[in-house]
């Protein structure tokens, strides 16, 4: 039986400069693909509602949704670290019923959860992280606020904004968060987050400073139709065979060649 990757694990990854895969997964059949190749994280995200369910947002997923997919993830992997997304609607709301909902992705082979937002969710993660959920964090681009955001675009661009964001990775740390998605920001930007933090950091159109990185594996795979964020790389177009791009998108992470200046902001 192979060791599971745990937070501590990762945590002393990021400590020691070694670089952490993460790719989105939703399935038994890609999750023992994705941990044979050596990505050291699963994430089941709410990306599902768009490259599984077809949405064109990340709104209508529900918590049914998210504790199948990662069910069916817990199954195929022996190895990796788990993470559930909470989705929209699931999280902004009382820390108590938070925890419920947040327990049922635990209970589904989850181990840990990932919410949105910084600031307003401190109270909630400390909540849960008290109380034995692992939470990770997500700054930046937050695709479940895309209205409030007035659509997908890089975030921290501003010096206030910026300075906003640093002190939210700390108090989310100080709060209890094991773990921060950074999306869409300046690679310069989420390089002073990763200073400013213990981490682990994980990227996504965050640049190559972060302690890992993560993308959405439909993307990746060039099967998801819709349009693609610069941050993308094609790695089928590249390795030719899925085991062969998600092996070379294990040695770029590892090599610090991906994400590149041009999958940068
Ligand atoms: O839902 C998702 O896939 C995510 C990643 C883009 C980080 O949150």
């Amino acid at each position: 039986m192979p060791m599971r990757i745990t937070l501590s694990t990762l945590q002393k990854m990021a400590q020691e400069g070694n670089k952490i895969t993460q790719l989105t997964c939703y399935d038994a059949s890609f999750a023992a693909l994705l941990e044979a190749a050596g990505v050291e994280t699963l994430l089941i995200g709410d990306s599902l509602g768009n490259v599984l369910q077809g949405h064109e947002s990340t709104l209508p997923v529900t918590l049914r949704d998210i504790v199948y997919h990662t069910e069916c993830v817990a199954r195929g992997a022996k190895r990796a670290f788990i993470i559930g997304d909470m989705p929209f609607g699931t999280f902004q709301i009382s820390p108590q019923e938070t925890f419920r909902n947040a327990a049922e992705i635990m209970a589904a082979g989850a181990h840990m959860v990932k919410l949105e937002g910084g600031r307003p969710m401190l109270e909630t993660v400390r909540f849960l992280t008290e109380r034995g959920i692992p939470v990770c964090g997500h700054l930046g681009l937050t695709p479940q606020s895309v209205h409030q955001l007035g659509g997908f675009k890089v975030q921290g661009r501003q010096e206030g904004e910026a300075q906003r964001m640093i002190e939210e990775a700390r108090m989310l740390e100080d709060a209890g968060a094991g773990m921060i998605v950074l999306e869409a920001i300046p690679a310069a930007l989420a390089k002073q987050i990763t200073a400013a933090v213990r981490g682990p950091t994980i990227g996504i159109g965050a640049g190559v400073e972060c302690h890992g990185q993560v993308l959405v594996l439909h993307d990746m795979l060039d099967v998801y139709p819709g349009k693609k964020a610069k941050f993308v790389k094609n790695y089928v177009r590249v390795a030719g065979t899925i085991q062969g791009a998600i092996e070379l998108y294990v040695k770029e992470v590892k090599a610090k060649t991906f994400p590149g200046p041009e999958h940068s902001f």
